[in-house]
């Protein structure tokens, strides 16, 4: 069949769209890297050969990046002027979540084929890039996601406080800025996102109060920093806690580990359980596929909603974002024993 334009099948404009859209996603990850989204947010154009030689940049490279981020009408060129585009706002505020696909599970996605071949999952067949995941996810969280944290914290009362799977660490950061009584400790598995953390502590000066970890979160009896922990936050890494069983226990260590704690700020991206494709929302096709792919469980709301009790716990609140679509914050209190 033909669409009568250019003689091409629909099927053919399909596949040629979701090459073009592959393209466009990875300028939008490199829009980011090379200063796109700021200079526009600033400035009403940029000129290609001024912003390549003021900044280093190959000029042929920009060139072309900036014609794939027209594709997704991120911006507008007029020869060498470059201005916003209709979907620039949108693309400005989801760079994170493009920069979370591309760098962070880039090398991932692109052995997809390997690793569903249970001979290619051998011991180090999980290849992501940390760094590039926390600073990423600082991001999510900035433009996303920290208006609803900070509203949660609103009337609860710590001074110690802690974040499980801190990445950068900038939650802890602004938890220090916004009380100079609260000391802070984060852990992190990843030795690149504590890097980008220690990077960024230095920078803000609260290395006096805010102290960084790198180690298993599921482990936190080996840390004696964690001892007098009153508030715990943890935000998109609860899904490590799982199978339910071993979620269950931890939640239950951490309520009997940590005797101060009073409030534990749960935030995480649960599976979505609609099963839908078409109009399946930014980020979940992404996340749910990166796990599958890894062998990690995402569990539903629902599953999530059924351990709290039994190890402990009281789900005193919700708080459900739109983006990332399927992420909720469950706000916990520990039951006393
Ligand atoms: C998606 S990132 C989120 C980072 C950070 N919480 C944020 O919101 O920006 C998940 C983080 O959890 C960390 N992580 C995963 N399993 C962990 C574990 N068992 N102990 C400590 N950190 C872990 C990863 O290294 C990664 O930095």
């Amino acid at each position: 069949m033909s669409d009568g334009i250019t003689g091409h099948t629909i099927e053919y404009k399909r596949s040629a769209e979701l090459f073009n859209s592959s393209i466009a996603t990875w300028a939008v990850s490199a829009a980011w890297d090379i200063g796109i989204f700021r200079v526009l947010d600033g400035a009403d154009s940029f000129d290609i050969p001024s912003y390549a030689a003021e900044k280093g940049l190959h000029e042929p490279s920009l060139r072309a990046t900036v014609r794939a981020l027209t594709y997704a009408e991120v911006v507008e060129v007029d020869g060498d002027r470059v201005t916003r585009g209709a979907t620039f706002e949108e693309f400005s505020r989801a760079k994170g979540l493009f920069q979370w696909l591309t760098k962070g599970y880039g090398s991932l996605f692109q052995r997809m084929g390997e690793v569903t071949h249970t001979a290619g999952r051998g011991d180090d067949f999980i290849r992501r890039d940390a760094t590039a995941v926390s600073i990423a996810c600082r991001d999510v969280n900035e433009v996303f996601m920290d208006e609803a944290f900070f509203n949660a914290l609103a009337g609860l009362e710590f001074s110690v406080a802690a974040d499980l799977g801190c990445g950068s660490g900038e939650r802890l950061v602004q938890l220090a800025r916004r009380d100079p009584t609260v000391r802070c400790v984060g852990i992190d598995i990843a030795k690149g996102a504590i890097d980008v953390g220690e990077k960024a502590l230095a920078e803000s000066g609260m290395q006096h109060r805010v102290k960084l970890i790198q180690g298993d979160a599921r482990k936190l009896s080996q840390y004696p920093e964690f001892k007098d922990v009153d508030l715990m936050t943890s935000y998109l890494m609860g899904h490590d806690f799982w199978p339910r069983e071993d979620c269950v226990a931890l939640l239950r260590s951490i309520r009997t580990e940590l005797p101060n704690l009073k409030y534990f700020l749960l935030a995480d991206t649960h599976r979505d359980t609609t099963n839908q494709i078409s109009d399946i929302p930014l980020f979940t096709l992404g996340f749910e596929t990166a796990h599958a792919l890894m062998g990690q469980y995402i569990p539903s709301l629902e599953e999530w909603e059924s351990v709290f009790e039994e190890a402990g716990w009281k789900c005193t609140a919700q708080h459900a974002y739109s983006t990332p679509s399927s992420t909720v914050i469950f706000q916990l209190e520990p039951v006393s024993a």
